[in-house]
């Protein structure tokens, strides 16, 4: 059995539209041990979420996945059918997304809800999964348990339907919970309490977290390990530590650049680096970042560097950690 409870290698996924084959997943690397707190960080349409749902078998239509392999809890993700996956969703990996509204049903009690994900997964009677309910709803800081699941999901606010979608997700107690942008849709003090709420549970019940994130204040506080993704990449992937004091792909620096003052308390968003995302139509040959890269070389142009191992954990995809590689291939011409 893999030492990761995720390995992904090499993955390339690709939406086949009318307008041509968007290659959303180019070449993604990344793992976690059971545990973790992993954060995906990078600007909007980088593979984020698309990298996460596969892990879950949620490839939308017309995507497909066409290279690479996808290890969880020791399934091969990659080969397994719906139904299969319907298994593991739920009882090994959940989801938390953005916006509980989109995914709670408004016309079922939150009790119908968590029992009908309880009853799914497990062999408990309806008086058991209502029982099961209530200590859920507990766990997340709800009161009144009873009371609350009775009502509606309009009834509640929107904090209190996050914590509603993270029972939800804990049912079956899962190995990892997934988090995409989890907090966004809240008020500033209520995601700084849903965080709070994750990582206690997190120690409670000791899963692993992927964290999808845009806040570097949230990968800071939060996550053990972060994979920084450019284009359908991890471009570079490593520590807390690694990325924050020691990041070595220009995108990276780019990124922590355009936050001024990390060490403040005050919640920092990224700023976007000057210039376009890529085309994931046309995706270029070389280095994805070469057009907004102050440090592009002509090798960057034409061909995509591999990654350097850094150190055991860390590594980075960028054509100035391979000097030799590159003046090799340029014949000395940078
Ligand atoms: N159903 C789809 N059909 C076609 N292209 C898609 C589809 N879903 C995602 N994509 C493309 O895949 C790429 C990655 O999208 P993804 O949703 O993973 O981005 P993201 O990093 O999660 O961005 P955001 O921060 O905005 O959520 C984008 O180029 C997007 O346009
Ligand atoms: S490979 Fe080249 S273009 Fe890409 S980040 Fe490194 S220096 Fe910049
Ligand atoms: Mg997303």
């Amino acid at each position: 059995m893999s030492e990761y409870l995720v390995n992904i290698k090499n993955e390339r996924l690709s939406f086949f539209t009318p307008a041509g084959e968007v290659k959303a997943l180019n070449d993604v690397s990344l793992h976690l041990k059971e545990g973790e707190v992993l954060g995906i960080v990078g600007e909007s349409g980088s593979g984020k979420s698309v990298t996460a749902y596969s892990l879950m078998g949620l490839t939308a239509y017309p995507g497909r996945l066409i290279g690479g392999s996808i290890e969880f809890n020791g399934h091969q993700i990659d080969q397994m059918n719906e139904a299969q996956m319907r298994k593991i969703r739920g009882e090994e990996i959940s989801l938390i997304f953005q916006d509980p509204m989109t995914s709670l049903n408004p016309v079922y009690t939150i009790g119908n809800q968590i029992c009908e994900m309880i009853l799914l997964h497990t062999k408990k009677t309806k008086q058991e999964a209502r029982e099961r309910a209530k200590e859920l709803l507990t766990l997340v800081g709800i009161n009144e348990p009873e009371k609350r699941l009775k009502q509606y999901p309009h009834e509640l606010s929107g904090g209190m339907r996050q914590r509603v979608m993270i029972a939800i997700a804990l049912a079956c107690e899962p190995k990892l919970l997934i988090a995409d942008e989890p907090t966004t849709a809240l008020d500033v003090t209520i995601q700084a309490q849903i965080l709070e709420l994750m990582m206690e549970l997190k120690q409670k019940l000791g899963m692993a977290i992927i964290m999808i994130t845009h806040d570097l204040g949230v990968v800071a506080s939060m996550c053990d390990k972060i994979a920084v993704m450019y284009a359908g990449k991890v471009v570079e992937y490593g520590t807390t530590d690694d990325i924050f004091y020691r990041p070595s792909h220009e995108y990276t620096k780019g990124l922590l650049r355009s936050i001024p003052r990390l060490d403040e308390k005050e919640k920092t968003r990224l700023v976007p680096i000057e210039g376009s995302p890529v085309d994931m139509l046309n995706p270029p040959a070389g280095c994805p970042f070469a057009p907004r890269c102050d440090s592009c070389m002509k090798i960057c142009l034409k061909q995509m560097p591999e990654y350097t191992d850094l150190s055991d954990i860390h590594y980075s995809a960028c054509w100035l950690l391979q000097k030799e590689e590159f003046l090799k291939a340029q014949g000395g011409d940078k």
